[in-house]
């Protein structure tokens, strides 16, 4: 297939969320020497140089153990992180806040853990600084605040308190040449809007878990922008497992949708995607997507960030963002349905 959009290598960042999370394929640890030094060789040899951790995945050492034993210099990338969950102590009523199945992958270092919230100043700068050394290179081409709408959500968010000194110590970080970029990693697109609403001039990239169902709310966030600039990160294009189903997800096995089960209003909009799609998978037009907003949007829309414990994926997911078809009376259906914006560039 001739490569459809020219989308290149640098458009593309490797989530390092699976080397700490796991599971291995087949279920399991995480093994640095058997998982991932050959999915760091497979992004690197791809042309990718973007890494994209957070302290809460428990990932980046491994990130690091794969650099080294590549002998790719930790400065020959670029590494962001995310911060504000950190790895505390299972102590009192704090208990380990991953399932199970979930601990299963993760390196016997991190259990007896779980991740809780420090936004102060020292908080932060503990989290970053350890990201830097596990990694190994000498700066953090990017930090972005994780999950503070989940935050709100499971204990409330007081913006002077959880979200400012967070960012004024961010600012000071990059001022002083450590840190090259402030951003968001979140799954909620309207903190985009409170975010920038709250703390002008501060934001670099917004991360966002994406999926074209929200495609409505991201071109809104592209129109922001143009006012006050800054780039948007695109943390997945499947939202989870939804845009890779195979069977309706009507009827389905449970599935991620956001990175939580997807219920029943969930369910009967990606079926609604699943039968207008027909014969083209869900994975492709989720590719699709991505791959025009990369095209059509290149100033906002820099990066893609795509994950997998199985290196031939990597190939794939690349190809797919590049290839992917979808065809147009599917298009036109999809817009006439309202599931695409019908302003949205499909060719
Ligand atoms: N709140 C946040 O800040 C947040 C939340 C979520 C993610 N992220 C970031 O975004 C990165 C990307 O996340 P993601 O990879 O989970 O996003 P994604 O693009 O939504 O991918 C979800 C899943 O799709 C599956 N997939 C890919 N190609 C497939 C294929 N050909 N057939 C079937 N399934 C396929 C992959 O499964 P396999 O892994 O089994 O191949 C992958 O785990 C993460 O590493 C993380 O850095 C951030």
């Amino acid at each position: 297939m001739p490569q459809k959009r020219e989308i290149s290598a640098d458009k593309f960042a490797f989530g390092c969320h699976r080397f700490g999370f796991g599971p291995a394929p087949g279920g399991g640890l995480v093994d640095v020497e058997k998982h991932v030094i050959p999915l760091v060789k497979i992004a690197w040899e791809s042309g990718i140089r973007t890494f994209d951790s957070a302290v809460l995945y428990r990932a980046t050492l491994q990130l690091g153990q794969a650099l080294e034993a590549l002998k790719i210099d930790p400065n020959e990338i670029r590494f962001q992180t995310k911060c504000l969950r950190y790895l505390g102590l299972t102590m009192d009523t704090a208990v380990e806040h991953q399932p199970e199945a979930l601990l299963q992958g993760i390196p016997r270092r991190y259990h007896g853990l779980t991740d809780k919230w420090d936004c102060s100043a020292k908080g932060v700068e503990q989290q970053i600084c350890r990201e830097r050394i596990e990694y190994g290179g000498d700066k953090l081409y990017g930090v972005a605040l994780h999950d503070s709408p989940d935050m709100e959500k499971q204990v409330g968010l007081n913006w002077e308190t959880d979200v400012s000194p967070a960012v004024a110590y961010l600012k000071a970080a990059k001022a002083a040449g450590f840190v090259e970029r402030i951003g968001l990693g979140i799954k909620d697109p309207e903190f985009v809007h409170r975010f920038l609403a709250n703390e002008p001039g501060s934001l670099d990239y917004a991360g966002l878990t994406f999926c074209p169902s929200i495609l409505g709310q991201l071109m809104k966030i592209i129109d922001a922008s143009n006012t006050q600039p800054f780039e948007v990160t695109l943390m997945g294009i499947n939202y989870g497992q939804a845009f890779t189903l195979t069977e309706d997800p009507l009827t389905a096995p449970p599935f991620l949708y956001n990175y939580e089960v997807a219920n029943a209003e969930e369910r009967a909009l990606m079926s609604r995607y699943y039968k207008i799609c027909g014969s083209t998978p869900l994975l492709h037009l989720a590719a699709a997507v991505a791959g025009l907003l990369v095209v059509h949007f290149p100033k906002t829309m820099t990066q893609i960030v795509t994950s997998t414990m199985t290196p031939s994926r990597l190939v794939e997911t690349m190809r797919l963002v590049r290839e992917a078809e979808v065809p147009a009376p599917v298009w036109a259906e999809l817009k006439a349905a309202e599931l695409i914006p019908r302003d949205f560039p499909t060719s």
